[in-house]
């Protein structure tokens, strides 16, 4: 993915922000998806819904917007901004497999949200199932970034991790 301005100094206060919010945000979706997959049934099948169900699901629907608007945020933050350079002591071909692998989750992270809105507020069943389709590429994708991030800091030890949690460090 090719930036507007590749070297900027670390990542922004609002980039990192988002970031973490939306690793908080997947989590509430870990959690409460049963929740939002029961009350999608019964809505369709106009069976009775109780409480909590319905207030898990609408947590899914708020909690899924949210990451869709963080990361429609965060895209433009590294667009105007740009994102700090890859490192350069790690070996190209990893380098790559970051590159695909963020592509790859901001693609998910854009499309899953968009294709739940459709399902629930269309009540689109085949909008559902591509919803539900991609779930695992992202808890795939989501693994092999996080086995990354652990592998620049304690095989490639280029300090990358730091650059996530602090703003502006390079
Ligand atoms: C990135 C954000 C989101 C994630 C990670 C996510 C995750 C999930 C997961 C894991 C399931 C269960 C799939 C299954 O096992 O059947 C699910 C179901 C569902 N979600 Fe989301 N969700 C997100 C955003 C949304 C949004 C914004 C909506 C809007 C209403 C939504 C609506 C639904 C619906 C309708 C289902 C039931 C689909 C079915 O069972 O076919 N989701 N979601
Ligand atoms: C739900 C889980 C996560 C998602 C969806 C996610 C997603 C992302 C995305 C989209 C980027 C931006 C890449 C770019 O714009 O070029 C990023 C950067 C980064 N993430 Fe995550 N992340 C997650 C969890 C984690 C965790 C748990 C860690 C730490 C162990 C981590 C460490 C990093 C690091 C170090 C960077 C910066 C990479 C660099 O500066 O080159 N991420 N993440």
């Amino acid at each position: 993915m090719s930036t507007t301005a590749p070297h900027a100094k670390g990542w922004s206060t609002l980039s990192v922000a988002l970031h973490w919010m939306i690793v908080v945000l997947i989590v509430v979706q870990l959690i409460d998806h049963e929740w939002m997959v029961d009350l999608w049934r019964k809505t369709r099948r106009a069976a009775p819904i109780d409480t909590t169900t319905v207030t898990l699901g609408w947590v899914h629907i708020i909690a899924g917007s949210l990451i869709l608007a963080a990361a429609l945020v965060r895209l433009w933050d590294r667009y105007s901004h740009g994102r700090p350079p890859y490192p350069v002591d790690e070996p190209s071909w990893a380098s790559w497999l970051a590159r695909i692998t963020h592509v790859l989750i901001y693609a998910i992270l854009i499309l899953m949200p968009i294709a739940g809105l459709i399902a629930w507020f269309g009540m689109i069943g085949e909008a559902g199932e591509i919803h539900e389709f991609l779930w695992t590429p992202l808890l795939v994708l989501i693994g092999l970034h996080v086995a990354g991030a652990l592998a620049q800091q304690f095989w490639f030890k280029t300090g990358v991790l730091k650059r996530i949690f602090v703003p502006g460090t390079l």
